[in-house]
Parts: structure tokens; C-alpha cells; sequence
């Protein structure tokens, strides 16, 4: 059993002043109201945090500005990282259009830099404290966290001194992100290329989010599953692990050991989860029992087939004229399950119910019948909510009868609502 860290949101009934949005609702650990710098420096991959600037503007982030050395400048017009950021790019501290003290309002104005890419250069001047242009100087005069994306030739990487630079940010209390590997601009193949924005993106938001679920092993259960009928055909249902995603990715965010178990399907998880995928129910059942003993909190977020055909045809069923009859089976019910172990194994257990009527009626009744802590129910027939959407319109039901009433969020801002609340459960507990 872990402990929590006693950081982070306590509003975990609701109200926060310092998270909340206009609706009065905490959003809990985004990007929102953050004040970001990216540093770009004077790598071939600058083109690439144009993207960046772009994804973290659409991430919520409050404001984006960019710094560029001089030898950025080369590679990309500081004209578009300022069409796209929406604010001035300085890249001389001695330009006359530049304010005597920018480099200091800057830096401590700023929740986090990203230095992206970061030059085998510009890394060994942050290494050993220099200062000689506005981005260098800016580093050293921030106190905000520092994400740094390395990305350069591998045998650069490889590079003792770059290597030794790099263990000395870390030390630092910098985080360095591990660059891809692929092909190179060099035309070499290795590690060295930037991430994708999306994964620097991703990244950032780690970095930003309070670790107030370091300690829990959280286990998230997405997506449908899948029943064959024969080798072509299967059953299936809607859901497209959005959901579940969004839980495991946040969850991660926060500190906590994920276990993300999933159904076919095209979202790619998270880095840093322990990533199983599935197909059948009976698989899926599987894994989980067999991870559920080591869990903290299990969130069944899976919308698991309730039939499956009887049985899976050898051979490829040949159309024939007149109907076809299809017998259906019941496939095991893992929550159910879930909630009868739950007293040997200790965990948390949150489900999920997707109905199209009477939504409150039977979340409340599947919170008793599966012995569920709490229970997240979504109105699946609504074209803003449950399945394939980004966003989510939620009701949750508590366990000694509370019913919380959630305005429209992203399916992320769910995930931050729901753990906000199963940390309080853990802390009551513990
Ligand atoms: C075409 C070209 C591509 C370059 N790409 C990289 C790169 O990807 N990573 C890197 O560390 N240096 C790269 N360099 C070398 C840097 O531009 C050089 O070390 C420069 O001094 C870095 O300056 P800065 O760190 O102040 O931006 C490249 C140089 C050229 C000419």
C-alpha cells in the first residue's frame, strides 16, 4: 500500500481556487495559466518547434514566448516563431528593440523554458553557467523548471563531454528528454532526432504537474473489446479508449506507476506505463486479475463486450441467401469480479457506466451490485459525450450516495476530476 505525497489539489470534491476555470470546476494540473518559453537554438531540427509553439498554445498554456541564439535565427525566421506565438521573439539582448531588462522579467515571468532543440553547444553552456546571449543568460536567471529536448548527429550525442554535460543538467534538477532514433538530417541513422511536439508537449505537462500521486500503483482498464466470429469478421462496440487514455496519461503525469490494459485500437500510449494490449474479453480478464493484486487503485474504464458469438468459426462464414443466425454468449463480467476480490486485495475500485437512459438509476445500481468505490457515468447517446469524443459530460457517484453533477470537460480534465477524487479516497483511507 503506497502513501501519497501531500502535495497537489485538495479540492477533490470540486472547488479549488487556484485551478478552477469560469465554471468554478477544478482542472487540476494542465497547462492552463502557464507562462512557457521555448529556447530555440541553432540545430536543424528548429523547424520543428514552430509545431511546438503551435501545440502548446492549443494545450491552454497562458503565453508562449520565444528565445532563439543567433544561430537559430539561421535555420528559422524569427518572423514565424513570432506569427505563431503572437508575441515578440528576441534573440539580441542588445538589440534596441529588445528591453534593458527583458532577460530578467522574462525569466522569472516563466513557469517552465523549453530549450528545443538544444544544441551539443548550447548544452554545454548551460552545463557551465555561460551567459553570453539572451537565452543563456535568461537560463541562469529562471528559476522555472527547464525541459531540455537534446538533438543532434549520434556520435555528437554519444560525445563524452556532451554525455557529461547532460548528467550535470540533470543533477541540476534540469529534465532531459531522451532524444528519438531514426534517421538523421545527416543522413545517418541513430539516436539524436528531436522528439515530436506531441511527445515534447506531452513532456511538458509531466514536468508541470504536481506529483501528488507518487506512490500509487494505478491500474486503468480502455477501449472495447473485440470478439471474432470468424477469421474476418468480429463484434464489437464504440468505445475508443479515449478515456481510459486520457486516466492513464494524467495518472502518469502525477506520479503514479501506471498499468494501462487496452482493446485494439489506434491511440498510442503513453511513454513511461507498463502498455498491455488485448483483444477478447477472456484476455482481457486475464490480464487484469493477474495485475489487479499488485494494484493500489483499478479504474475500469474498458467497455467490455457483454456477448460474445458462441463460438469462433474455423473458416470464413460464406454468404449465403436468406438470413444467418449469430448465438451469443455472455462474456465474463471482470468488474464484477474485481469488486469480490477487492476485500483480499485491498485496491480501489472505480467503474464506468456508458447508458443511453436512466443513466443515474443504473450507475447507482451497478455501484452496489459490483461493489464499486465510485462510479463515472456518461450519457453515451449525447454527441458531446461518451464514446469517440474528445469531451465528456459526467455525473459521479460516490459510494455512501453523493452525486456529483460534472459540466462538459476534455476527456483529460475528466481524468484530472476523477483522480482528484480517488487521491482523496487514499488519503482518507490512509
Ligand atoms: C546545417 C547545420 C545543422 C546543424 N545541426 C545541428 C544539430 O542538429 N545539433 C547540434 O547540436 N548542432 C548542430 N549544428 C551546429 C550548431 O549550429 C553549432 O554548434 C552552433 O554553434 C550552435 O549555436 P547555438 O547553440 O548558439 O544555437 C548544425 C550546424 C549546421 C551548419
Amino acid at each position: 500500500m503506497a502513501g501519497l505525497a501531500s502535495m497537489g489539489c485538495h479540492a477533490w470534491r470540486g472547488r479549488c481556487s487556484n485551478h478552477e476555470d469560469n465554471s468554478g470546476w477544478c482542472l487540476g494540473n494542465r497547462m492552463k495559466d502557464k507562462n512557457i518559453i521555448v529556447g530555440v537554438t541553432g540545430g536543424i531540427a528548429a523547424y520543428k518547434s514552430v509545431e511546438l509553439v503551435r501545440l502548446i498554445l492549443r494545450a491552454g498554456a497562458f503565453s508562449v514566448k520565444v528565445a532563439m541564439t543567433r544561430n537559430a535565427a539561421r535555420f528559422v525566421s524569427p518572423l514565424t516563431f513570432r506569427a505563431v506565438s503572437g508575441n515578440r521573439v528576441i534573440g539580441d539582448m542588445w538589440d534596441p528593440a529588445t528591453e534593458p531588462m527583458d532577460h530578467i522579467d522574462w525569466a522569472q515571468g516563466s513557469d517552465l523554458i523549453i530549450i528545443a532543440p538544444a544544441t551539443a553547444n548550447f548544452i554545454g553552456k548551460m552545463a557551465h553557467g555561460l551567459a553570453d546571449d539572451f537565452l543563456s543568460t535568461l537560463v541562469l536567471a529562471s528559476t522555472a523548471k527547464i525541459l531540455v529536448c537534446p538533438s543532434m548527429n549520434t556520435k555528437m550525442l554519444e560525445n563524452p563531454s556532451v554525455q557529461a554535460n547532460l548528467d550535470t543538467l540533470r543533477e541540476r534538477g534540469f529534465t532531459v528528454m531522451d532524444p528519438d532514433e531514426g534517421e538523421l538530417a545527416c543522413r545517418t541513422e541513430g539516436p539524436g532526432r528531436l522528439p515530436d511536439p506531441e511527445k515534447i508537449v506531452e513532456e511538458a505537462r509531466t514536468v508541470l504537474s504536481e506529483k501528488d500521486l507518487s506512490g500509487l500503483n494505478v491500474l486503468v482498464t480502455a477501449g472495447a473489446t473485440m470478439e471474432p466470429i470468424d477469421p474476418v469478421r468480429y463484434i464489437t462496440n464504440r468505445s475508443s479508449g479515449k478515456m481510459g487514455y486520457a486516466l492513464a496519461r494524467v495518472a502518469r503525469r502525477r506520479g503514479a506507476t501506471v498499468t494501462l490494459v487496452s482493446g485494439p485500437g489506434a491511440i498510442t500510449p503513453p511513454d513511461d506505463v507498463d502498455f498491455v494490449r488485448v483483444m477478447t474479453s477472456e484476455e482481457m480478464r486475464e490480464v487484469v486479475l493477474e495485475k489487479a493484486g499488485r494494484a493500489d487503485v483499478v479504474i475500469k474504464a474498458a467497455a467490455v463486450l457483454d456477448y460474445k458469438p458462441r463460438k469462433k468459426e474455423e473458416y470464413k462464414i460464406k454468404k449465403e441467401k436468406g438470413s444467418l443466425r449469430l448465438e451469443l454468449v455472455r462474456t465474463p463480467d471482470i468488474l464484477a469480479e474485481l469488486g469480490d476480490k477487492k476485500g483480499e486485495h485491498g485496491y480501489l475500485l472505480v467503474g464506468f457506466a456508458a447508458e443511453t437512459q436512466e443513466l443515474v438509476e443504473n450507475a447507482k445500481d451497478k455501484l452496489e451490485r459490483k461493489n464499486l468505490d465510485m462510479i463515472v457515468a456518461n450519457d453515451v447517446s449525447r454527441s458531446d459525450a461518451g464514446f469517440e469524443t474528445d469531451t465528456n459530460r459526467v455525473k459521479i457517484l460516490h459510494r455512501e450516495g453523493h452525486i456529483e453533477d460534472l459540466p462538459l470537460m476534455t476527456k483529460e480534465e475528466v481524468a484530472e476530476q476523477v483522480l482528484d477524487r480517488i487521491r482523496g479516497l487514499w488519503g482518507e483511507r490512509s
